[in-house]
């Protein structure tokens, strides 16, 4: 590519990345002179180092054949390695546990908008010319000789400086619609601004039926990406103003509601894993369920076949919805709900859900509604790991005829137990006596 071979040769210094990795760095770029091949670190690590934002992903591509590379690095340090022959990469393990990506250099050519391209062999500029952003389109070489040499074909450097997002070329969001995401992604991360005539392709792209054609796994991928970010909030906002909320459901509305619950996710999430420390909130899983905090069943159900969700994630997200109001309302309430009540009302929802609870809440107002909420929840918690003692062959032991019956006794019964009515073995027995009769 001319523009290259105009280029004056810049060094970038490796120094930032941890002395584990940059030492392997080294050792690769020798162990690729002798072999006569040209190794290369490419992607989001060098543009992190530009940033000075730690990323210690390391993305290498060789020229010709990654894969043997890979191999020769696999036997060399003892690596494990899993080869993906139809991306031509390669995924290297070490005994210590880091792990390496290496790529072939390779152009790719898209036999059809949305879908996965089809890979051919490249030169490194090549491959470069196939990416997303200039600022993603970066090379450093690895060889000895040549250890940090940037390649910067297409303006990167000048991008990050202006904070710029842009495509390399027009038809890059046809190509590939997951970019439209990956542009919010990365302006939303870093602060930055999309370019003018990218902005324009962008929305123009959306307006079209592209991002309908993607797979429901990659549409997934992405937008859970972009709900994993620090602050999903701008994020989701951003996807709000260009439409593109849409193609997760065409009536997801992201009304004033919806905004102030999605705003308060942060401040939910902190209180709960204060409290409950140990337990594991899937926060990307919130924001989702926070979007469709105002939206039927119905709308939902469609959302989360749309987006592929596994089923222990859409079991988490399904029971969100406005389902949660209803429910809300009777634990704000400052009439009489007894423990057992509070527990019945909430069992079956997922810990997401209950995180929802609170970012509704506090989206809505604090006072007394929030604070007997965050009261109910943390004695739920607590109820939720109760056991009676009593179990259905202690009933039948009693003389109790096996039906039904018995689990509606147990429950009474576990409910006695977390009202604090019954708190022996003998008293659940007189409890239960006293029932039958
Ligand atoms: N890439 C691309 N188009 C895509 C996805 C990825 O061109 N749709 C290229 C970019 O050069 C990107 C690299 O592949 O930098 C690695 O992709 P990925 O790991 O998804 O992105 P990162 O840039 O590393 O972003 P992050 O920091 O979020 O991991």
């Amino acid at each position: 590519m001319s523009g290259m071979k105009n280029q004056a040769s810049q060094v970038v210094s490796l120094n930032r990345l941890p002395v584990r990795q940059l030492r392997l760095l080294k050792q690769i770029g020798r162990l690729a002179d002798e072999r006569g091949m040209s190794v290369y670190l490419v992607g989001g690590v060098v543009r992190d180092l530009l940033l000075k934002r730690e990323n210690w992903d390391l993305d290498l591509t060789v020229e010709k054949d990654g894969i043997a590379f890979a191999k020769l690095v696999a036997d060399r340090y003892g690596a494990g390695l899993a080869v993906f022959e139809r991306f031509a990469t390669a995924r290297l393990v070490f005994p210590d546990g880091l792990k390496i990506d290496i790529a072939t250099t390779r152009r790719e050519s898209y036999a059809q908008p949305a879908l996965l391209p089809t890979v051919r062999l490249a030169s490194i500029e090549e491959d470069l010319s196939r990416r997303d952003f200039t600022i993603n389109a970066m090379a450093v070489q690895l060889n000895s000789g040549q250890f940090g040499r940037l390649l910067d074909p297409y303006g990167g450097q000048r991008d990050l400086r202006a904070r710029t997002i842009r495509v390399l070329h027009k038809g890059s969001f046809q190509d590939d619609p997951t970019r439209i995401f990956r542009a919010i992604r990365f302006e939303q991360r870093f602060g930055f601004h999309l370019e003018r005539t990218t902005l324009r392709l962008l929305a123009q792209a959306a307006s079209t039926n592209l991002i309908q054609q993607l797979s429901g796994p990659r549409l997934q991928n992405e937008i859970l990406l972009l709900l994993a970010e620090r602050d999903p909030a701008r994020a989701i906002s951003r996807l709000a103003q260009l439409k593109l909320l849409r193609f997760l459901h065409n009536r997801l509305g992201y009304t004033p509601t919806v905004k102030r619950t999605v705003t308060a996710v942060p401040e939910a999430v902190a209180w709960w894993v204060r409290r409950f420390q140990g337990s594991v909130i899937d926060r990307p899983i919130v924001y989702l369920m926070a979007l469709s905090s105002e939206s039927s069943p119905a709308v939902v159900a469609t959302m989360i076949r749309r987006l592929s969700l596994s089923r222990e994630q859409a079991k988490r997200v399904g029971s969100g919805g406005c389902r949660v109001d209803r429910v809300l309302k009777k634990l704000t309430d400052q009439g009489i709900v007894r423990p057992s009540q509070a527990y019945r009302l909430l069992e079956g929802f997922s810990d997401e859900a209950l995180v929802l609870f609170l970012a509704k809440q506090l989206g809505r107002q604090q006072g007394v509604g929030l604070r007997l909420l965050q009261r109910r929840l943390t004695a739920y918690m607590k109820n939720r790991t109760m056991k009676t003692s009593l179990t259905g062959r202690d009933l039948q032991a009693m003389g109790l005829q096996p039906g039904p019956q018995y689990k509606t006794i147990l429950e009474k019964l576990l409910d006695a137990c977390i009202d604090g009515v019954v708190t022996t073995e003998a008293e659940e027995r007189a409890f239960v006596r006293k029932w039958l009769s």
